[in-house]
């Protein structure tokens, strides 16, 4: 057993985690206090670590099976492992808007762990936005509004053949993303769901993926998928994370949001990412 310790930040949302090496996968009971802790916190991050692509997969299946994402280029070699790459030459960067992975599953990824391989002199920054606070504080009469409620997600917007980036010629994600044919898959979920980890309730729209609210006209839906995000990415939910090299952040996609930074065009940004299987999501 390691001297695991959990720090949160000063932020909403997300820990630190210390005492551990991950270039060694970590013991079953390690690996349930991370699992908790990730529950609690929605993001975990360290520092300082050396991560081979074998000991992050390792790491990975300590905590849940893997899933792949279909829509990310692998790295090479490495089919379980998603590249998120923006060369010096690229003006797109992948995960720029705000989002939880999978959210367009049947059974959505419970989390990512995501590896800095190569980072920009500077920025590069990732935000993370706690669900369980924006579910907390939203007004009463909201709250009670959309308990209960469906919403639909969807990848073909992003991933799709006709996705939004292949219409506009300024975008160039290059070939970062393939198997658009496999972006056909709807699905609705809760808008509030039970977190299967922590228990608590947690709001599950997002704005790259949710497109509709069941029983609702287009603009009322609209205009409440509006209020909800606009209300949910306000500064007292988000906690900023610098990257340094050896830095890992492992999130959990069904109580926190995040969405990269773009601002430092002209560098090379290069992430590795394992996706973790969920479960099936109940209200
Ligand atoms: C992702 C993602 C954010 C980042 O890998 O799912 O959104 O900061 N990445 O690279
Ligand atoms: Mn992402």
């Amino acid at each position: 057993m390691t001297s695991l310790s959990i720090q949160p930040t000063d932020g909403p949302v997300g820990a630190f985690v210390s005492g551990i090496d991950l270039a060694d996968a970590p013991d079953p009971a390690t690996a349930a206090a991370l699992r908790t802790a990730l529950g609690k916190h929605g993001v975990l991050f360290f520092r300082d670590q050396t991560l081979t692509p074998e000991a992050h997969i390792a790491f990975a299946q300590t905590l849940a099976p893997i899933v792949i994402n279909r829509f990310f280029t692998p790295v090479d070699g490495y089919p379980n492992i998603a590249e998120v790459r923006k060369e010096a030459d690229q003006k797109t960067n992948i995960g720029g808007a705000w989002h939880a992975d999978h959210s367009y599953d049947q059974i959505p990824a419970m989390g990512s762990i995501l590896v800095a391989k190569e980072l920009p002199p500077e920025g590069g920054d990732t935000l993370f936005a706690g669900m369980y606070a924006a579910h907390d504080s939203l007004p009463a009469d909201i709250r009670d509004r959309i308990a209960g409620l469906r919403a639909l997600h969807s990848s073909r917007h992003v991933f799709g053949a006709d996705a939004d980036h292949r219409k506009d010629p300024d975008v160039d994600t290059g070939d970062r993303y393939h198997n658009a044919r496999a972006a056909t898959q709807d699905v609705w979920h809760p808008m509030v769901i039970r977190h299967p980890l922590s228990g608590r309730k947690s709001l599950y729209v997002n704005p790259d993926f949710t497109v509709q609210i069941d029983g609702l006209p287009q603009a009322e839906s609209d205009a409440l998928l509006a209020l909800l995000f606009e209300h949910a990415k306000r500064p007292e939910h988000i906690y900023r994370f610098e990257w340094e090299p050896g830095s890992i952040a492992l999130w959990d996609n069904r109580a926190t949001w995040h969405m990269a930074l773009n601002d430092y065009h002209g560098h090379r940004r290069l992430m590795h990412r394992i996706t973790l299987a969920g479960v099936g999501l109940e209200g």
